[in-house]
């Protein structure tokens, strides 16, 4: 693996009104590797995600994607959007399409392909994502881990640089888990970016370079995922672990 650094936060720092929601957050994210983000609810681990695509704005400090600050607005931000991807919990896909329309329609409304092309290029991420059979389907006809795994078809097509997952699997029947974590296991495999904030820990054994525990807006502890699990350093994150490693 390279160690370019492709998404860097540097004393990052944001408020909700009088909630210090993210304190000084440092956080390089190279090239190819895959970081996952686990902590306890409200400790700011969504924010964090959507101050990487500006969906919120920070207060202080500063985010760079390959060596560039974010843009604020106009072409340069609609860019951003398209090279970081996100993949939400609650899929977002729109309903009066069908899943290849949906899988299509930022590549020719933001980039600009030609539908053909666009077409071409859906259906070998959708074959990616084994759901090229469901092309011509609308999503209320498929499961919820088919529909998880037409939003990650549909962030791949933008060729992002880098795809945030917000708990992809959180909403999801058990039964369908691992479908989508079978998805996001080969794209680690395959060398893609990826910023997964997950309760899966076995996912994140398997495929995290390295594992960043957050609690109260701050990273508490990065480490490898071996080390992380076997031997957690801090007192919270030793709590947070034992309330979910042993339900
Ligand atoms: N738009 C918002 N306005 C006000 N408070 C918010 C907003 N979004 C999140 N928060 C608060 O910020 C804290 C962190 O939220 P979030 O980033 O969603 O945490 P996590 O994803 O780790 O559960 C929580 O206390 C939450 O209630
Ligand atoms: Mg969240």
């Amino acid at each position: 693996m390279t160690s370019t650094p492709l998404v860097v936060l540097e004393n990052v720092n944001k408020h909700f009104g009088d909630l210090h929601v993210l304190r000084d957050i440092n956080l390089t994210v190279n090239s190819g590797e895959v970081v996952v983000v686990i902590g306890p609810s409200g400790s700011g681990k969504s924010t964090l995600c959507r101050t990487i695509n500006r969906l919120e704005t920070i207060d202080s400090g500063e985010i760079r994607l390959d060596d560039q600050p974010l843009p604020a607005e106009g072409r340069a931000l609609a860019r951003l959007r398209s090279d970081v991807g996100m993949v939400f919990q609650s899929f977002n896909l729109f309903a009066h399409k069908t899943v290849l329309q949906n899988v299509t329609l930022g590549p020719m409304k933001v980039l600009r392909k030609p539908r053909g092309e666009a077409e071409a290029h859906a259906m070998e991420l959708l074959d990616r994502v084994r759901i090229g059979n469901q092309a011509q389907k609308y999503p209320a006809q498929l499961s919820g881990g088919q529909q998880q795994r037409v939003a990650i078809a549909r962030a791949l097509a933008m060729s992002p640089k880098v795809i945030l997952f917000d708990e992809p699997t959180s909403a999801l029947d058990p039964e369908m888990v691992q479908e989508v974590l079978d998805v996001m296991t080969d794209l680690a495999k395959d060398g893609m970016t990826m910023v997964v904030v997950t309760h899966e820990m076995g996912f994140a054994r398997r495929a995290a370079n390295r594992v960043v525990f957050m609690a109260d807006g701050e990273i508490v502890e990065e480490n490898t995922p071996d080390e992380f699990f076997t031997n957690p350093r801090s007192e919270r994150a030793q709590d947070f672990l034992s309330k979910i490693l042993t339900h």
